[in-house]
């Protein structure tokens, strides 16, 4: 169990460096079984979902080593298809090994996700859109078994613009026959690092970032070396921090274009921001004021992962703020622990409105997700007294180190935890 204790008040000043993209390492990690040689990758962020990739390619036969932030795989020893359960339920992105596997070695044999709960996550898109290449699929409870086919292009219509979805579909096209075009693909920044990486690894690939990709074709290369780009999320972080905290922030080595719809509300909240093409900077003083609506949506709408973080910022504030949460069910899973603090927070299905409060008070508060977790950091940052927030891994498979980067900016916590093995415990306080 790891454990965060905080001490609220501090205001945050300095600068931080953000760090490499955790949604943009995972598929881009999966995507490396389609080289038949080496590849390294740059800047990728320490985390537990990182570990688990690495795993999954270790059982699968490839070479995966991770030192500092660069990563080494060799998949030219590939010798499986199969994943076992206890890899695949470490995270949500290990579904993305399966339009991998198909695209190297025609069949895949894996389970459903793990990942945070945030509702049903189906992954019915997924399966719709590699059946849709040829792939035959057999689901069986909790298994799925892609039994051998050769994959041939095709026209894929999602739905809905799931990002895995279109991940999957993106890795197993590049072994089809013919031309795939994927409309109603996602637009995520995620999708267009992942163009990248495959278009370095020899793949005909084109048009992430709007709504159709196209896939036209793949001579792989047998080496790769790729960087990871900043994490817009961990961006979205610390400019939140900076606006529960007050403070004066700036960050580097980021595009804050990629998280430019957490800055826009925090601007109409009241903070000041000045933002260059690889970094932001944060002033926030006094009580921000009521925005709204903020209504989560596929990008470039504002991002659900950022809605706790931003609630986080705005419990303290003037007047009353209103988010509708349109990707995930069940995604206030914070809202009881910030409760506990003191706020003033009221969830009816999907709406949640936020009347802001002159004053938190530190409690002991247990996370409930990745993105839920973090908030509940901000939030007793921003608390009068100590927040103690006992967390069962869901932050560190995210953020590489939350604490240092907030502490570098003055904020006053100490984590306890556990990394390969090594108790980690930062200085007292
Ligand atoms: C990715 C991100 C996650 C982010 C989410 C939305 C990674 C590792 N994770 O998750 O941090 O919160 O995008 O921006 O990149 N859906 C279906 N059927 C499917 C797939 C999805 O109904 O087959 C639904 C989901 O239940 C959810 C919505 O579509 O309601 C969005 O999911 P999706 O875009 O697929 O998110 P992830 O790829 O899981």
């Amino acid at each position: 169990m790891d454990l965060w204790r905080i001490r609220g008040g501090a205001r945050l000043e300095g600068d931080s460096v953000v760090q490499g993209s955790k949604n943009a390492a995972l598929p881009i990690l999966a995507a490396c079984l389609l080289c038949p040689g080496r590849v390294e990758l740059l800047r990728v962020p320490r985390l537990r979902d990182v570990d688990a990739a690495l795993e999954i390619l270790r059982h699968l036969g490839c070479r995966a080593e991770q030192e500092g932030d660069r990563v080494y795989i060799d998949a030219s020893r590939l010798s499986g298809s199969v994943i076992p359960r206890s890899l695949m339920e470490k995270m949500r992105s290990s579904v993305i090994f399966m339009g991998a596997l198909l695209a190297r070695t025609g069949q895949a044999s894996l389970s459903m996700p793990g990942g945070c709960r945030l509702g049903k996550r189906p992954i019915d898109l997924h399966l719709l859109a590699l059946r849709e290449l040829g792939a035959r699929i057999e689901e069986a409870g909790e298994e799925i078994l892609c039994r051998p086919a050769l994959l041939r292009g095709a026209e894929i219509r999602l739905p809905f613009p799931s990002v895995g979805a279109t991940e999957n579909a993106m890795l197993a096209a590049c072994a089809a026959r013919g031309e795939t075009r994927i409309l109603g693909a996602a637009r995520e920044p995620e999708i267009v690092s992942l163009q990248a990486f495959l278009r370095g690894l020899g793949a005909r690939i084109s048009g992430a970032g709007t709504d159709t990709v196209t896939v036209s074709g793949f001579r792989p290369r047998d080496s790769l070396r790729f960087r990871i780009p900043a994490d817009r999320i961990a961006g979205a972080t610390l400019v939140c921090a900076c606006a529960a905290c007050g403070g004066d922030v700036l960050l580097r080595n980021c595009d804050p274009r990629q998280f430019s719809a957490v800055l826009h509300f925090l601007n109409d909240a009241g903070c000041v921001i000045m933002q260059k093409h690889d970094r932001v900077r944060i002033k926030a003083a006094g009580r921000l004021c009521s925005i709204g609506p903020v209504v989560t949506a596929p990008y470039p709408g504002f991002p659900t992962d950022a809605q706790p973080l931003l609630m986080a910022a705005l419990l303290r504030s003037e007047g009353e703020s209103v988010f509708r949460e349109t990707i995930f069910e069940d995604r206030y899973r914070q809202v009881p622990a910030l409760q506990k603090l003191g706020a003033q927070i009221r969830v009816q299905g999907r709406e949640a409105r936020v009347r802001g409060v002159k004053r938190l008070r530190g409690a002991a508060l247990e996370a409930t997700d990745l993105r839920g977790g973090a908030a509940m950091i901000l939030a007793g940052l921003s608390a009068e007294g100590e927040t103690l927030v006992r967390d069962a891994g869901h932050i560190r498979r995210g953020y590489e180190d939350l604490n240092g980067s907030l502490r570098s900016l003055g904020a006053c916590l100490m984590y306890e935890g556990e990394e390969h093995g090594i108790i980690q415990n930062s200085e007292a306080l």
